[in-house]
């Protein structure tokens, strides 16, 4: 790969953290990088060069990987250490069926949490295409239907009648939607209703998921959408944050409204199709 063309400290910002050895040696003990995220964007809007576009979107990405690891280590110690401490009894002549359960549950745990980080990390290249917002949410309506069903709960669907262009990665965005529908079927125990509203309003589109759930209390709202937060016994606690970036990547924005006992609002505006886009 040929990266001389890029300038990376005008994009980057380059952290080196010392450790001072001696009186005059010191030695390096970690580096982080970040991008310039106002310059990084007007490097991706500015260039028509796809190579180059390809490798601003893997630096964006390699920056989300160094931002995720400090926790994903946390996460995956905690059972691995409980993976580790049941060996041991195992080994020590221990041996009780229901161990080898709790063995499989944290593999699976671990299997989870690598398996919702792929979908940040994999190396994929984000291919976007002119579709309509109201097909993609028409896809994830029918595909969480089942399960809303199952719950007790009726998804009730408000779409603009005329089609809502936009530039997007279509997969991507359906694993938005669905994360978010997830939520909300997840935070409503007793059925009720959810609600799914795509709008016009201007140069974007507005698209609404409006449920009657538990709602999220004030003192932990600052906290939604942290890396590994969750309230949840099996959460992983990535759903939002990966929605999240997916919408940044789209040039939209996601806010979160919510009042306990009465529910959540999650407003999502993506910029509509224009002929300018490159
Ligand atoms: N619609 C909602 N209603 C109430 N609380 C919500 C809603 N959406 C998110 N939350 C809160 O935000 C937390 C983080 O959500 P997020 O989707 O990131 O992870 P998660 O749902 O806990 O785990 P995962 O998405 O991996 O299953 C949830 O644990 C929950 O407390
Ligand atoms: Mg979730």
């Amino acid at each position: 790969m040929h990266l001389h063309f890029i300038n990376f400290k005008k994009i980057m910002k380059i952290l080196e953290f010392y450790v001072k050895i001696k009186k005059n040696f010191t030695r390096v003990i970690g580096v982080v990088i970040t991008p310039l995220i106002d310059k990084f964007e007007n490097l991706i809007n500015k260039t028509e060069n796809k190579k180059m576009y390809e490798i601003a979107r893997n630096i964006q990405k390699l920056s989300l990987i160094g931002q995720l690891s400090a926790a994903l280590v946390h996460e995956i110690r905690n059972p691995l250490t409980s993976i580790k401490g049941f060996l041991q009894l195992i080994e020590s002549g221990i041996i009780e069926k229901n161990y080898f359960d709790i063995i499989h549950s944290e593999f699976q745990r671990i299997e989870l949490i690598l398996s919702e980080l792929l979908v940040v990390t994999r190396p994929q290249v984000t291919v976007f295409h002119k579709q309509s917002i109201q097909s993609i949410i028409h896809h994830v309506i029918a595909l969480m239907q089942p399960q809303a069903t199952l719950h007790n709960i009726e998804l009730i669907s408000n779409l603009a009648n005329e089609p809502l262009w936009i530039e997007c990665d279509e997969n991507q965005l359906k694993q938005v939607f669905l994360n978010l529908i997830k939520n909300s079927i997840e935070a409503m125990p007793n059925g009720g209703q959810i609600r799914i509203d795509v709008t016009k309003a201007s140069s974007f589109t507005k698209i609404r998921i409006i449920d009657q759930g538990c709602g999220i209390p004030k003192d932990i709202m600052d906290k939604i959408g942290q890396p590994f937060f969750t309230t949840k016994k099996n959460g992983t606690g990535l759903g939002i944050m990966i929605s999240r970036k997916i919408i940044e990547i789209h040039k939209g924005i996601m806010n979160i409204q919510s009042e306990e006992k009465k529910g959540t609002t999650i407003t999502i505006q993506l910029p509509l199709y224009t002929l300018n886009i490159s």
